[in-house]
């Protein structure tokens, strides 16, 4: 298990000299959701707790039992419950909300679409029926590669309407990556577009997945979303259009009866090896989750128009902007493209063109736009919003204050929100009508949920002190199992900290974090192999086999470096075979390589050449070296290092390469 980084003890410092607090504003709290600080002491009998909220979502019959926790650490919610998701997040708003808007669409180009509650329950029972038509059974995994269109929402709900199992895909990974994603799961169909709009540009989705295809023996058929009409190549027999599929299908289909843990859906992110993990979601627990925190922590009312800027791709599209907001019948705002086309003003100006009232995006964004400039958000009326909100990383203290004074204008509480794809849900957060914020701290753990901070034997770490986050006890949205591995899953989140022979569990998060003598909780980012470039997982790993892939490459390390903008970057460390000669062209296939093995996100930010790799006496590579290297901090201890002056000779290299790139810039 490696060590915490050195280096956290510097960044924590400097945040918890954030001295700055912000109290919810009393017309605020007056009319929250929740306005008193007693629901934390609710929250302390967390099943009693969790309990009262399972009323939040529609169940065809109750449970015999909150909480199944007897098989440790497989946990069991709302024990032999029997639902569908889909009953709580389209038929029950029909009567009351058939008329209501469930998501304002936004093209990248321009075009726009309104689907209200009524239509979207249509479109996903046509949808269904024409995936029930292709042999789409419960159980079943549905793949799913496609750009943020309606469709897509529409397809991962299809899927739950016929209790089937779906894996998003983010329409940025490469074919290589959905090949092997597919293949794990053994999907039995996969759902795609055309092409992507992206930053005026189309992105041939259907040609990735057509590669992608040939190697998946378990996919039967692929249906095709037009969303450009671009003329595509369709497989006779295998591929269809959903046009086609869906127009004759019934706009009504009875949902198929799950119970409360079959799994809604997998979704795969990276570990501290180079196999990415399916991350297992049960369907009665996530949602009762998802819909309390979208509820609570964004304070979200009847007549509120929230937007998630996130991808489906990711889990927080999958919770905030699917399940939760539909199951609490919100209506939300899906944008396709970036946020610079046609000009740096796009999120600005669809916040003011639907009068957006709670926005939700990552620091990687935040501190971009802070690099554009205010004129952008100048340019447009922003009054609308009233919780502003952040995930995926840290947010700087300075980061935060911009947020708040150029985006929220000082009025808007921001939900700093940790959680994970494994957690589901937000776990870490403050309650906007309750909690005062400070800058870059995401304060304390929502009611219901128990976190601390422990050291390496696991003991809790006294206020004031840093350690490693773990949480404390089983929660509703808590991932089941990673697919077809619990082994894997027993091992990667209750191996470290867990005693099973006194039946203690705990669930080691892979971040470090420090409190406050306040009990505030100050996230440092990942302590294992993971790095985390603009809120995504991307394992060292992964980009190492990706390179060693490359028919030049002997050998290489890769380690996240800070960066001011993306959080963290990708800096690489290459060995090349025999006699191959590193030059600025091998460098950029290298990185072009990465890219299509594994997706544009994984593409190395600085590949540096050299002859050895520092290593230990027994040959590991000592990445922390290269860590420091790339930050170009003093090197710290090299006296282990089985060849100490490669490490001299590497930061030489880095630094010449440095300051080449910085005078092309
Ligand atoms: C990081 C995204 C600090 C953290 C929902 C976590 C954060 C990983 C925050 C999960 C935050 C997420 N403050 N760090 N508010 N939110 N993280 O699985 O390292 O894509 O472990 O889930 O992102 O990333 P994932």
């Amino acid at each position: 298990m490696p060590e915490m980084p050195e280096d956290s003890g510097v960044t924590i410092e400097a945040l918890m000299d954030e001295q700055r607090t912000f109290a919810p504003s009393p017309s605020f709290s007056a009319q929250a959701n929740i306005s008193s600080p007693s629901i934390y002491e609710e929250g302390e009998d967390y099943v009693s707790f969790w309990e009262k909220q399972a009323d939040r979502i529609s169940w065809r019959s109750p449970w015999s039992k909150v909480l199944d926790w007897s098989n440790a650490p497989f946990a069991k919610w709302y024990v032999d419950a029997k639902l569908n998701v889909t009953e709580s997040c389209l038929d029950r708003h029909l009567e009351t909300k058939g008329d209501k808007v469930a998501f304002y669409f936004e093209g990248e180009p321009g075009d726009t679409r309104t689907l209200t509650y009524r239509e979207l329950y249509h479109e996903v029972n046509k949808f269904a029926n024409g995936l029930e038509s292709l042999g789409v059974q419960k159980g079943d995994r549905i793949a799913i590669y496609m750009g943020m269109i309606p469709e897509l929402p529409i397809a991962l709900l299809a899927s739950a309407r016929l209790g089937a199992t779906h894996s998003v895909v983010f329409g940025g990974f490469s074919s290589d990556s959905l090949r092997d994603r597919i293949n794990d799961a053994e999907a039995k169909v996969l759902i795609t577009c055309d092409e992507a709009w992206r930053n005026g540009n189309r992105i041939a989705l259907k040609e990735y997945a057509d590669s992608a295809v040939e190697e998946c023996p378990s996919i039967e058929k692929v249906v095709v979303v037009a969303r450009t009409n671009a003329e595509v190549a369709m497989a006779d027999g295998r591929d269809i259009f959903y046009h086609d599929l869906i127009a004759t299908m019934s706009d009504e289909k009875e949902a198929t009866e799950t119970d409360s843990e079959d799994p809604l859906f997998i979704l795969y992110t990276s570990g501290t090896t180079g196999r990415p993990k399916g991350i297992q979601h049960s369907t009665g627990g996530y949602l009762v989750g998802t819909s309390f925190t979208h509820a609570n922590v964004f304070d979200i009312k009847d007549d509120d128009i929230y937007w998630c800027t996130a991808d489906i791709g990711w889990v927080t599209g999958h919770s905030y902007i699917v399940y939760g907001p539909l199951a609490n019948g919100c209506t939300s705002v899906i944008y396709e493209g970036v946020p610079n086309f046609p000009d740096k003003d796009r999120f600005w100006d669809i916040i003011a063109k639907y009068k957006v009232t709670q926005f939700y995006t990552a620091p990687t964004a935040i501190r971009t736009f802070m690099k554009w400039g205010t004129e952008f958000p100048e340019r447009h009326d922003l009054s609308s919003l009233k919780v502003i909100g952040t995930v995926g990383e840290p947010i700087n203290p300075e980061a935060w204050i911009w947020y708040n004074e150029t985006i929220g204008k000082g009025t808007c509480p921001i939900v700093d929100t940790w959680w994970q794809t494994e957690t589901g849900h937000i776990m870490i957060s403050p309650l906007p009508g309750v909690t005062t914020t400070k800058p870059g701290s995401a304060t304390v753990p929502l009611p219901g949920i128990g976190a601390d901070i422990v050291d390496d034997e696991g003991h809790s770490v006294p206020l004031g002190g840093g350690g490693y986050l773990v949480l404390t006890h089983p929660w509703p949205g808590m991932l089941r199992t990673i697919y077809k591995d619990p082994e894997r899953f027993k091992e990667t989140y209750w191996g470290r900290f867990s005693k099973p022979e006194e039946n203690k569990w705990v669930y080691f998060a892979g971040d470090g974090a420090k409190r406050d003598t306040d009990g505030y909780f100050w996230l440092l980012g990942r302590v294992d192999d993971v790095m985390n470039v603009s809120g995504h997982r991307i394992s060292t790993l992964e980009v190492e086999s990706a390179l060693v892939d490359h028919h030049a490459v002997a050998e290489a390390a890769v380690v996240g470096r800070n960066d001011a903008i993306t959080g963290q970057a990708i800096a690489a460390f290459v060995t090349l075979k025999g006699n191959v000669e590193g030059n600025e062209m091998l460098l950029q296939e290298l990185r072009e390589h990465v890219a299509t093995k594994i997706g544009k996100i994984a593409r190395p930010a600085s590949i540096v050449f050299t002859d050895e790799l520092p290593k230990t006496r027994s040959g590991k590579i000592m990445r922390r070296l290269l860590r420091d290297i790339s930050e170009q901090r003093k090197l710290g201890d090299v006296t282990t290092l089985a060849n100490a002056d490669v490490v001299r000779e590497i930061a030489e290299r880095a630094q010449n390469q440095a300051s080449s790139q910085a005078s092309q810039e």
